[in-house]
């Protein structure tokens, strides 16, 4: 049987695409940036599955330029890339890669926690200018991060991640979320549900980890930093538009609070002129993921994704179950 044609929108680590290319006829995007629209426009012309990137954008007139595709299988968790509802029109599966990436992108929230908090950024850059001039007692004094409170945006899987590693740290932890957990979970968990209002004024720091849908567009604006403590951090690791990024810029600039990492931003890979200016940032270039393992892990789980769709079978991560409704499992 002829192996169907799958479009990879980049890269992946070595053991993904070698196992994608032993089962499918492999059609990769070699270029070093993001592949242009056109390019991708072409590319999917005779593409059957298509494993795109959260760079890429599967809009309803790439589908249309796609008549034999067959499965869009995202290579990561959030999926705002891509039209699902005009998928789904189409009878089109979308997958994503959930579960695998998990601790590992906690582990980078956590890094932009204590890097914001204990001044990393500036530290570094202060040792390789060449102008540090020793040990002082005040110098480059940063923030506890044990024993604070800390506020997570979003109890996902990776909310939850952030809260085992925050009770490690012995902190305090506020979580708001749509859905409220049992008081049991929370009890488990060691966690407090806030209103959003409220999670924003009394926590030291606060970590974003909600998808980006219509309803958290710009969840953080001005308004809502004004709410923060002068002392607070703000960690954004889901997705850039979640903050608006010209309001933080302004906050940060203006000390309204004290400092921020952020490993997302509005409009990748450009980042707001003024966050780029100021010191008290941590800028990281989405780095959530980004460990050999768990790279390697997303690429094989697209793929099983992907290679399942077209083998007629339901794929394990599939997000928009109404398009196999009716199909043999
Ligand atoms: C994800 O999986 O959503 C990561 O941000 C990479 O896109």
């Amino acid at each position: 049987m002829a192996k169907p044609k799958v479009f990879l929108c980049a890269r992946l680590p070595v053991a993904a695409e070698e196992f994608l290319a032993d089962r499918a006829r492999l059609e990769i995007h070699r270029g070093k940036g993001y592949i242009s629209r056109r390019a991708l426009m072409l590319a999917v012309r005779t593409a059957e599955g298509l494993i795109p990137t959260v760079a890429n954008l599967v809009d309803s007139e790439l589908m249309d330029a796609a008549p034999r595709l067959r499965v869009i299988a995202n290579y990561g968790v959030g999926y705002d890339n891509i039209d699902t509802d005009a998928a789904a029109a189409r009878g089109l599966p979308v997958t994503n890669t959930p579960g695998v990436l998990t601790e590992t992108t906690a582990d980078l929230a956590w890094t932009l926690v204590m890097a914001s908090a204990r001044r990393v950024g500036e530290g570094d850059r202060l040792v390789r200018s060449g102008r540090w001039e020793g040990w002082q007692p005040t110098q480059m004094l940063g923030q506890d991060i044990h024993g604070r409170t800390l506020g997570i945006l979003g109890m996902g899987r990776i909310g939850a991640a952030m809260a085992r590693r925050a009770r490690g740290f012995g902190m305090k932890i506020l979580y708001h979320d749509i859905k409220r957990l049992s008081v049991r979970a929370e009890r488990v968990a060691g966690m407090r549900y806030a209103s959003l209002q409220g999670l924003l004024k009394r926590s030291d720091f606060v970590s974003v980890h909600t998808p980006l849908t219509g309803n958290t567009h710009h969840l953080i604006g001005a308004g809502e930093l004004r709410l923060m403590k002068p002392t607070a951090i703000l960690v954004n690791t889901s997705r850039g538009p979640v903050v608006d990024e010209k309001a933080l810029a302004a906050a940060l600039k203006g000390g309204r609070i004290a400092a921020a990492g952020l490993d997302v931003f509005e409009r990748e890979p450009a980042v707001e002129p003024a966050l780029r200016k100021l010191e008290n940032v941590v800028l990281l270039p989405h780095l959530g993921s980004a460990s050999v393992e768990t790279r390697t892990a997303m690429g094989l789980l697209a793929a099983k994704n992907c290679l399942a769709a077209l083998a007629g079978r339901k794929p394990p991560n599939l997000v928009n179950s109404e398009t196999w409704r009716g199909r043999r499992k």
